[in-house]
Order: structure tokens, then C-alpha cells, then sequence
């Protein structure tokens, strides 16, 4: 069985999806659940490319020692160095540093001459050898790179000390059998090729991201690159969890392996979409909510005779038989903190006792609380607190079929002062809404608004995703309550404090920049 190194890139080229703006917290919160799945390289960020990105690196680099942790870099020297600066702390400092090398890139975006490009890129991999022991070089859009150029500047970049090469798909254009031609023909006509580990990277955009990397894996990928739910630039990157799953369960098939801790899979799923607010659609592979739901009489009636009828994945593997219930309304604080602990909990005794008050809270509304509610709770509590400048004390809406929608708001400010507010709308929602921005006392823009519930049931949880445009920036926000309502309110102003947040992040990088 091949080992297939699991290199995800969800911090980096999943950060690039349209309206995900991770926060500091959020990140380190991914990183250490994709340490727990047992991902082989974590590409944290770009930390060349803001303060931001710089300051989730190094603490990624600096807290998590299970999984090698990369950035990504241009072939610039002040990039390579900033790389360093932010990695140097890692287990294994490893580094990621591109050019393009199609015949369009070279020409337009980088108006550079093939014979520059190489030489830019073996002055590049040799900077970043002088302090890296691990360095990746990708060829930026290679599947539209002519061959033989491919295979001069890899045989160029190995020798200047590149381990690994990475030919990625950029631009979602290829195909199977076209990438399998590809790493064939690097494999076959690039004399030191044995000196390094080949990588794929592929987008999504003509739906075929993930049977390219896996045909790349045929013809001698040793790494795959990919993000958890498959987000990423455009139409996203190839999916994580579908290229383990696909490895895994049709080994007889590949005859490789990822190593990765399946039954980690649901839940990363979960936290990443919780955290970007990216939903993942029902009938997704693997991780959708209704991947192992058999719906038909004629397929219910095969899977109670024999499972294998009609289910090729358990969904054991991969942690959904997690989601049962858990805890209910006698459950004590022993039982509670031990649940959560198992669940990968680590925050502050104060974040504990904040996640038991709303376990007590949903345990006398809902009669069976689940992992999922359990989860949904503690992300609240600890990631979620990383994030109050407003605080929601009280709300009140007024509703009927033949009256005007009323909304009464009190509300903890910035400064420690709490007021109240009432506003109305068109919908409960709008005059929440409008109560808020009354409070905040600035013009906010809703630009999306979705809700979605955390559980089966009617009195399941609910979750609202929204983005606003507020103190001229986009920013995206989360909320969860047993009250759709209330969950609208809090998913509100959690994106109006992280505009905050944000702002105050730059302005303290600004006045007191990082030493790099
Ligand atoms: O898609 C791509 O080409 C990339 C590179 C920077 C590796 O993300
Ligand atoms: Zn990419």
C-alpha cells in the first residue's frame, strides 16, 4: 500500500473562497482539528501577504507539532524571508514557494521570458534552502505548461534543493486521463525525479478536481493537496474528504493510503463550515447530510435485509454515527466536561462553565442533545467569545400576521454601557435588524442571510450565516440559538464585531508592526 501525504491547503487556497474571512482564533481552531485527522502538511496561510496571515502562521507553527505546517510564498526574497520569520518555530519548517510557468502566465501576468522564469525559480528554491530543510516548489497553472518546459525547470529546481514539486491544475482545466499524461511524463523524462515527492493540486471548476487528483495519485503522486468541503478559489479546490474516503474504500482499486483519522472527517467538516459559513450542500459525498440517508422503499427494504446492498461507506467511518444523543436534562457537570473533553474541547474553565449554562438552557427546551448540539455549543463558547464588542442582552419581537413587526433590543456596547432600542421592518428579521443598526448607530448592509438547523427535529438548533457590509468592509458572521430569531440577532453582530476585531488587529499591526 502507497502512503499518500495529505497536504491540505483549507487556511490558504480555502481562505480564497469568496465571503470566508477567518479570524486569528478560527484558524488556530482548524489547525488543531486537522492535526486530530492526522493531515501530513497544513498550508496555514500566506504570510507575506498581510499582518493577519503572518500572525495565524506563527502560532500555527508555533502550537501545532503533529503536522508539519507550510506557507505559501512568491519567488521574492522578501517573501521567502517573511515565510521564514513566521515558520522558523515549526516542527519541521517547510516552505511553499511558486512561479508560472505556462506559456499565457509567462507572458501576461509575469512578462517574463521561459529562460527568466527559470532562473528566477532556481534562485528562489535556493534562497529558501539556505533556511528550510523542507522545500516545495509548484509550477503554477502546469497542466497548461507545455511538457518539455515542465520538465527542464523541475529537473532545474530539484537541483537547486526543491523535495517536492507540485504540478497543480490552477485554473480547473484538465482531465483524468490528461493529468495522468502529465505525471507520467515528468516521472519518465526528468532525470532526478527520485530526488523529490510529486504533488497534485487541483481546482473544481469543470466538477473534476477530485478524479484528477486521484489519477495523479495513479501515475505517481505522492502528495495530494486539497481543503476540507472542498472550498476554495472559484468553484473550489478538490475535496479532502472524498479523495481519503475514495483511497480508502477502494483500496483494492489504488492500492494507497492516506493515513488519516477517517472518523475525524465529519466533524472537521462541521467545524469548517461552521467557521466560513460555507454550507455544505445535502447530497455532498461523504460529508452531506444525506450521504448515507436511504430514501427509496426499494433501497430501505435492501440495506434492513443486507447493508452492503445499497451503502459502500459506513458512515461510522467517517464520525457520523456520532450524532446520537448524548447528554439530556439531568446530566451533571461530570458528565458534561468529560463529553466535551472527548469532543476535543480545550478551552478556559470559564468557556466550560459558559458552554454547561447553555447545554442547561437547550436541555430544558430540547429533549435529546446530541454531539452535534454539543459542538455547535462549545464553538460558541470558545471560538465564538474570541469576538465581543456588542453583547445581546435581551430580545423581544412582536409579531403577528396583522401587525406591523416590532423589535426591542437591549444591548451591552463597547464601552460597558448597556441601552435598549425598538425599531420595526417589513419581518421579524428586518426589524431585529434595523433595532441593530440603531444601536450601533451606523449603516450596515446585509448582503446574505442563510439559516440552516443543526440537528434533525423540530426543535433542533438553528445556525444563521450572514454577511454585512459595514464600516466599509465585508465581513461574515455566525449565530446559533434554539430561537431562529435570536440566532439572526447574534449572527448579526458577531459580524459586526468582527469588522471590529479586524480593524483593531490592523490598526495595532500599523502603530506597532511585527518585526519582519
Ligand atoms: O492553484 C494554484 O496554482 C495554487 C498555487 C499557488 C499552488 O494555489
Ligand atoms: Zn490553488
Amino acid at each position: 500500500m502507497r502512503k499518500i501525504n495529505v497536504f491540505d491547503t483549507t487556511l490558504r487556497d480555502g481562505e480564497q473562497s469568496a465571503g470566508v474571512n477567518l479570524n486569528f482564533q478560527e484558524k488556530l481552531e482548524i489547525a488543531k482539528q486537522l492535526e486530530r485527522l492526522g493531515v501530513d502538511i497544513i498550508e496555514a496561510g500566506f504570510p507575506a501577504s498581510s499582518q493577519g496571515d503572518f500572525a495565524s502562521v506563527q502560532a500555527i507553527a508555533q502550537t501545532i507539532k503533529g503536522s508539519s505546517i507550510t506557507g505559501l510564498s512568491r519567488s521574492l526574497e522578501r517573501d521567502i524571508e517573511t515565510t521564514w520569520q513566521a515558520l522558523k518555530d515549526s516542527a519541521e519548517p517547510r516552505i511553499h514557494v511558486f512561479i508560472a510557468t505556462s506559456p499565457i502566465h509567462m507572458e501576461y501576468k509575469l512578462k517574463m521570458t521561459p529562460d527568466q522564469v527559470i532562473e528566477n525559480a532556481v534562485a528562489a528554491v535556493k534562497l529558501a534552502k539556505k533556511t528550510f530543510p523542507q522545500v516545495q516548489w509548484s509550477a503554477e497553472d502546469a497542466s497548461r505548461t507545455e511538457l518539455p518546459f515542465l520538465a527542464k525547470i523541475i529537473r532545474e529546481v530539484i537541483d537547486a534543493g526543491a523535495t517536492v514539486i507540485n504540478l497543480p491544475d490552477t485554473v480547473g482545466y484538465t482531465t483524468p486521463y490528461e493529468i495522468g499524461q502529465m505525471f507520467r511524463y515528468v516521472s519518465e523524462n526528468v532525470p532526478n525525479i527520485d530526488r523529490a515527492i510529486l504533488s497534485t493540486h487541483n481546482h473544481d471548476d469543470l466538477g473534476m478536481a477530485v478524479a484528477n487528483s486521484l489519477a495523479a495519485i495513479q501515475n505517481g503522486a505522492g502528495q495530494v493537496e486539497c481543503t476540507v468541503n472542498g472550498i476554495g478559489e472559484r468553484a473550489g479546490n478538490a475535496s479532502l474528504e472524498e479523495i481519503a474516503v475514495a483511497l480508502n474504500i477502494r483500496q483494492d482499486h489504488y492500492k494507497a493510503d492516506t493515513g488519516l483519522v477517517l472518523k475525524e472527517i465529519k466533524r472537521t467538516s462541521s467545524l469548517v463550515s461552521k467557521l466560513t459559513g460555507m454550507v455544505v450542500p445535502n447530497n455532498k459525498a461523504v460529508v452531506g447530510a444525506n450521504a448515507f440517508a436511504h430514501e427509496s422503499g426499494i433501497h430501505q427494504d435492501g440495506v434492513l435485509k443486507n447493508k452492503e446492498t445499497y451503502e459502500i461507506i459506513t458512515p461510522e467511518l467517517v464520525g457520523v454515527s456520532s450524532n446520537r444523543m448524548v447528554l439530556g436534562k439531568h446530566s451533571g457537570r461530570h458528565a458534561f466536561k468529560e463529553k466535551l473533553i472527548e469532543l476535543g474541547f480545550n478551552g478556559t474553565d470559564e468557556q466550560l462553565q459558559k458552554t454547561f449554562v447553555a447545554f442547561k438552557d437547550l436541555a430544558d427546551k430540547k429533549k435529546d442533545i446530541t454531539e452535534d448540539d454539543l459542538f455547535a455549543l462549545m464553538t460558541e463558547a470558545t471560538v465564538g467569545a474570541s469576538v465581543t464588542h456588542y453583547e445581546l442582552e435581551t430580545l423581544q419581537v412582536n409579531y403577528g400576521t396583522t401587525n406591523i413587526p416590532t423589535a426591542t433590543i437591549t444591548m451591552k456596547l463597547p464601552t460597558g454601557e448597556t441601552v435598549q432600542e425598538a425599531a420595526t421592518g417589513s419581518g421579524s428579521v428586518e426589524a431585529i435588524y434595523n433595532t441593530l443598526e440603531r444601536v450601533i448607530d451606523e449603516e450596515i448592509l446585509l448582503m446574505d442571510y442563510r439559516i440552516q438547523s443543526t440537528t434533525a427535529g423540530r426543535d433542533s438548533l438553528a445556525e444563521v450565516y450572514v454577511t454585512v457590509k459595514y464600516d466599509g468592509t465585508e465581513s461574515s458572521g455566525r449565530g446559533t440559538a434554539h430561537d431562529v430569531l435570536e440566532a439572526s440577532a447574534k449572527a448579526y453582530i458577531n459580524a459586526v464585531n468582527r469588522t471590529i476585531n479586524r480593524k483593531q488587529f490592523n490598526e495595532q499591526q500599523r502603530t506597532n508592526p511585527l518585526n519582519v
